[in-house]
């Protein structure tokens, strides 16, 4: 789909490193230039129209990031430098003035280090205790073991939607009800999730959701945190300086800006949220549903032919998502990985930020592909042809 869209795959590059981050359509850079072209100026600092234009175009983004998402209001979307600078700014932003020592938060093995870390630094500090959702035989997450692992102590459940490297959809809906029923909040870590599927934060019920632009054809640094706006009026900012202060004085007194100016320190990446706002326009008019059913027809198509080649193991051939990670008899996951690059495909090789999930699955490496719409099963089928070389050990070698 869109093919034509993307300059890298004119040149023969097979892409399948989406899980990492997306090709960017032309209209991107087209968007970014014509702002650094013809209105290059800060935003909410000027009173003269380069300025004027910027600070409108930006708000447009943060309104369109609200439709993608279906929140209520443009003012519970803030712009962060990605998922990583998001999840940050909750855990310590709010989750660090609420909870108290032996409060309980539960997360998986499965999570990324952004989803990990910012909870062990929180749980060092606060005396907290960090609990783990039990993993099925396919490592993926079940409302019941979400449910078995909630005791009276449990404040926070904090969870990928889609997990970078097993690629399972977890019951998000289900596990917020369950959470809400019992006065838990939930932080959903959408990084995996918002590029490929409809996100509805309202029908979801999502009480803090996280993302980053350029895993769905967008710039990097620019991420969004959304949050209800009764919990988002509650974070504190972590990050001080112009744009969020709305007076101080030579005593120290301050007054900080209502949300999400409050949560947005320093000049932001005025360029990249502008274009962001085109590449949510491009994937709402190509449709998140039609990329979805596209993705997962490409993915079973994808462990189909996978599994004609006895010395590849499939980890996740049941995730509904468009991640597959597999490893090849005898072969490191990283050579793998140079090996197909010499074909001009592009895979992730390693533990993929997920440092743990090697205790619960008991491998330490992997070869990642992960799929977008703009794949095809011609790609697939050269893959599988690389990977059927006679010679590859040879190669390798
Ligand atoms: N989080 C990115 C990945 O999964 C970098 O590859």
């Amino acid at each position: 789909m869109h093919r034509d869209d993307f300059n890298i795959l004119k040149s023969g590059i097979i892409y399948f490193d989406n899980g990492a981050t997306t090709l960017k359509p032309k209209l991107l850079g087209e968007a970014i230039s014509d702002y650094y072209d013809n209105y290059s100026s800060n935003a909410h600092r000027g009173d003269y129209a380069l300025s004027i234009k910027a600070s409108q175009k930006y708000e447009e983004t943060r309104c369109l990031v609200k439709d993608l998402i279906n929140a209520k209001k443009c003012k519970e979307i803030a712009f962060t430098s990605g998922t990583t600078d998001s999840i940050n700014k909750i855990v310590f932003g709010y989750f660090a003035n609420v909870l108290r020592e032996g409060d309980e938060v539960l997360l998986t093995m499965s999570e990324h280090a952004s989803n990990l870390l910012p909870w062990f630094e929180l749980a060092d500090k606060l005396k907290l205790k960090i609990k783990y959702i039990e993993l099925d035989e396919n490592h993926e997450v079940l409302l019941e073991n979400v449910e078995r692992a909630i005791t009276d102590k449990t404040k926070v459940i904090s969870i990928a939607h889609i997990s970078n490297v097993v690629g399972d959809v977890r019951p998000i809906k289900e596990i917020n009800k369950l959470a809400h029923e019992k006065g838990i909040l939930v932080l959903v870590d959408g990084a995996q999730s918002v590029p490929h599927l409809k996100i509805d934060v309202q029908e979801l019920d999502i009480d803090f959701l996280t993302f980053s632009a350029h895993k769905m054809c967008g710039p990097t640094g620019v991420g969004v945190l959304y949050g209800k706006e009764e919990l988002l009026n509650d974070i504190k900012p972590i990050i001080f300086g112009g744009g969020m202060n709305a007076d101080f004085n030579h005593d120290g007194d301050k007054i900080y800006k209502t949300m999400p100016d409050r949560l947005e320190a320093g000049t932001p990446n005025v360029a990249g949220v502008i274009g962001f706002g085109y590449i949510i326009k491009y994937l709402m008019d190509i449709g998140f549903d039609n990329i979805h059913r596209y993705e997962l027809e490409l993915k079973d198509y994808l462990v189909k032919r996978l599994k004609e080649i006895k010395e590849v193991t499939i980890y996740n051939g049941h995730s509904k998502s468009g991640i597959v990670t597999i490893n090849y008899d005898g072969i490191f996951p990283q050579d793998l990985s140079i090996y197909l690059d010499k074909y001009n495909i592009c895979t992730r090789a390693g533990n993929h930020c997920a440092k743990i999930l090697k205790e619960e699955i008991h491998i330490k490496n992997t070869c990642r592909i992960s799929l977008y719409f703009y794949n095809n099963k011609a790609e697939i089928d050269k893959l599988i042809d690389v990977l059927k070389n006679p010679n590859i050990m040879e190669e390798i070698i």
